[in-house]
Order: structure tokens, then C-alpha cells, then sequence
């Protein structure tokens, strides 16, 4: 992995395993912002499942923008979760924190499950808002599935939110088989917008 800095000025890193960023290089932080807590129009004291921490961003700017968040997080490569402690940025400690011994508790909670998420979502109870940001459908295939959106949905209360930053068509099919009632998300840092999916 190394280091890579994004429009906004905020860093990121290229992963040589998958070959891709973990954040759009057009600015990683508003893409947290943009494509994930203003897209699920997220809100205080709301449940949230995300789904591939990473380096912890998206769970970093939700709790950064949104009061008394419930979060319970995926993510299965322990390498990542080491290398995020090497980033300097100011207030990020919690998410270190969670990072390394898996929970924080302050106004918000925070718990992380470390595995692969195909399995580990069984341990989820139910959420509001759900973060879907693997690496693409082309290097990350087995969470862009019919059945692990199914497994998603089945996570979610009814009125519940997914986001997502891709627009792919086949990700759009696969939503829309497991139930889910898709929209599009105003495009941020690209033509193409991102994916608002819901559970009526
Ligand atoms: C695009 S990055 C996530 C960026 C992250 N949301 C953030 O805000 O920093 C994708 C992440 O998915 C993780 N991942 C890939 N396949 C996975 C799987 N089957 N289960 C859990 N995590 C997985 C990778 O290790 C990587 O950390």
C-alpha cells in the first residue's frame, strides 16, 4: 500500500493487492461526506452498518457531521487497519482506537468485526443506513452480488437507506432483485452520479 494525495487534500492509499484507490482520487473526505452520510441523508442517534471499513473514513466523517451514531463496521484485512494508524489527521484518534482494539464508546459507539464480511454480516442486528464501499465490482465481486445485497437488505428497518458510489447498471440490477428501490445520488467528482437504494 502506499500513500496517495487526494484533491481534497486528504490522503489515501493505492492497494497494490486490488490496484485501486481506497478513496476517489477527487478528493477522499468529500467523497465520505458527499457520497455516504449527506447521500443517506444520515441522522442523530440513527444505526449504521459499514460495510468495509477501510481506512475508516466514511465512519470518521459520519461521526464527525452526525450525533450519537450507533456503528457497527466490517472489514477483513488486518494489514489496513494497521496501516491507518500511520495517518495523521486531527481528531482521527477514535478511529485508530477502533482500528486496533475493535471499539470506542463516547457519545457515539463504535464496533468493529474484523473477517469477511460474507460471513461476519450474520452478526449484525438491525440498522438504519448501510455503507456499501468495496473495492469495485471488477476487483471486489463477491459483495456486488443478489445475495449479499439480500443479506444487506434483510439487515436494514423498513424506510432504511443504502448508499453507494457506484452507478453500475449490473450493481443496479443485483439491488433491485434483492428488493431494494434504487435513485440516483447527484454526482460527485465524476459524471456519473452514485446510488441511493431503499427498503420500503
Ligand atoms: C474501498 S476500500 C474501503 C474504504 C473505506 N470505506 C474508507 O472509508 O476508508 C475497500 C475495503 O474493503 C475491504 N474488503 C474487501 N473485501 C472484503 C470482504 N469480503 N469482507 C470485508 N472487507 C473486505 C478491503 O480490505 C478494503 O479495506
Amino acid at each position: 500500500m502506499r500513500l496517495v494525495k487526494t484533491k481534497d487534500n486528504s490522503d489515501t492509499f493505492y492497494s497494490d493487492e486490488y490496484e485501486e484507490t481506497f478513496h476517489s482520487v477527487s478528493g477522499a473526505f468529500d467523497e465520505a461526506l458527499k457520497k455516504f452520510v449527506l447521500a443517506s441523508s444520515l441522522k442523530e442517534g440513527e444505526r449504521v452498518l459499514d460495510v468495509c471499513f477501510g481506512l475508516g473514513y466514511n465512519t470518521f466523517i459520519a461521526v464527525k457531521n452526525v450525533k450519537n451514531l450507533k456503528i457497527i463496521a466490517l472489514e477483513k484485512d488486518r494489514k489496513v487497519l494497521d496501516e491507518l494508524q500511520k495517518l495523521e489527521i486531527e481528531g482521527f484518534e477514535f478511529v485508530k482506537r477502533v482500528a486496533s482494539t475493535g471499539f470506542y464508546e463516547n457519545s457515539c459507539s463504535i464496533k468493529l468485526i474484523v473477517g469477511d464480511a460474507l460471513e461476519t454480516i450474520d452478526q449484525v442486528d438491525e440498522v438504519d443506513v448501510i455503507f456499501h464501499d468495496p473495492f469495485s465490482p471488477k476487483k471486489n465481486p463477491e459483495l456486488w452480488t443478489e445475495e449479499f445485497f439480500s443479506k444487506e437488505y434483510s439487515k436494514l428497518a423498513k424506510g432504511g437507506r443504502l448508499v453507494t458510489y457506484s452507478c453500475a447498471k449490473a450493481v443496479r440490477d443485483n439491488l433491485r432483485k434483492a428488493g431494494f428501490v434504487v435513485e440516483d445520488v447527484a454526482p460527485v467528482g465524476r459524471r456519473g452520479p452514485s446510488t441511493l437504494a431503499l427498503k420500503r
